[in-house]
């Protein structure tokens, strides 16, 4: 059966629990422990995507940074850069972004507090968005203001899913569909459909699994990707992990790997408009 990338996309993005009022007050809760350990030199970590697109940054370049949450990228992105525009339309997360950027003194960043779709800015030299079209179900226009936004490169992050993991399991077993949530597969065929051709840049292989202290972490998690509010299908959940997960001196190992792409395009070059045809995805 042909897979509709674009409404799969749609569908995902439709779902997704950082919407709403409380979804954005859990992710602000989450991020602040984030934005505390970002903070701490002890927990630096490579991220060879963010890397990427620093090395195509020099100290004239302007950056539009979409959906920069508390500055994960939007601090390094503005220590290579001449300037970086941060769009983040959550009040909880730009305050924690703003307070960064003033202990760090740091004035090349301008924050513009809206969604994507409504922001009006000017042209940059480079447009990046780290994990943050996830909410949006137009895909294919939220890389088309991408585009008309900047004047060298686009560049998208998104999860990698790990083709072997849990997640994949369960969420076909409960909601009769591999994807639990929007990501690299799905976002990079839709954009394909939608006439838009990029590169990929595939972070190399990751060490990073998930591990969860006790098997009733490791359930809490699955629930939340699996979106799931009450206890209707623990059963299946906990057969599934007790044969899957593997017990390691810190809890609980995860198949499921942690790892990311960059899809990244030159304006103007990847984004002409290709008939399905001539991608093989026609009628
Ligand atoms: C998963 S966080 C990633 C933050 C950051 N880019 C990083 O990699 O650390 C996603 C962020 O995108 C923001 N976001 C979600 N939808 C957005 C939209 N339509 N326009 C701009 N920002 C958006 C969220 O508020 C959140 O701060």
């Amino acid at each position: 059966m042909r897979t509709e990338w674009s409404d799969l996309w749609r569908k995902l993005a439709s779902q997704d629990l950082m919407t709403g009022e409380a979804g954005e007050s859990r992710m602000v809760e989450r991020w602040a422990g984030l934005a505390r350990r970002l903070d701490d030199p002890g927990e630096q970590r490579p991220d060879p995507v963010l890397e990427f697109v620093l090395d195509r940054l020099d100290a004239g370049t302007t950056v539009l940074d979409i959906g920069a949450g508390v500055g994960r990228w939007t601090i390094p992105l503005a220590q290579r850069a001449r300037a970086v525009t941060a769009i983040e339309p959550v009040e909880g997360m730009w305050r924690a972004l703003q307070d960064r950027l003033v202990s760090r003194q740091m004035e090349n960043v301008t924050i513009v507090s809206e969604p994507w779709s409504d922001a009006d800015v000017p042209a940059h030299d480079v447009a990046v968005a780290a994990y943050s079209m996830y909410t949006s179900p137009g895909l294919a226009a939220f890389a088309r203001k991408m585009e008309a936004c900047s004047r060298r490169l686009c560049g998208m992050a998104m999860r990698i899913p790990a083709p072997g993991g849990v997640i994949g399991e369960l969420s076909e077993t409960i909601h009769g569909e591999w994807h639990d949530s929007p990501n690299f597969v799905v976002g990079y065929n839709a954009l394909l459909e939608a006439g838009l051709t990029p590169n990929v840049f595939v972070e190399p292989a990751a060490a990073r699994y998930w591990t969860d202290r006790t098997m009733g972490e490791a359930a809490a998690r699955a629930r939340r990707h699996l979106r799931l509010a009450d206890g209707r299908f623990d059963g299946v959940i906990m057969e599934t992990l007790e044969r899957r997960l593997v017990r390691t001196g810190e809890g609980y190992r995860w198949p499921d790997w942690m790892r990311a792409a960059l899809v990244w395009w030159e304006p103007g070059r990847a984004c002409e408009a290709l008939s399905g045809q001539a991608l093989g995805i026609g009628p």
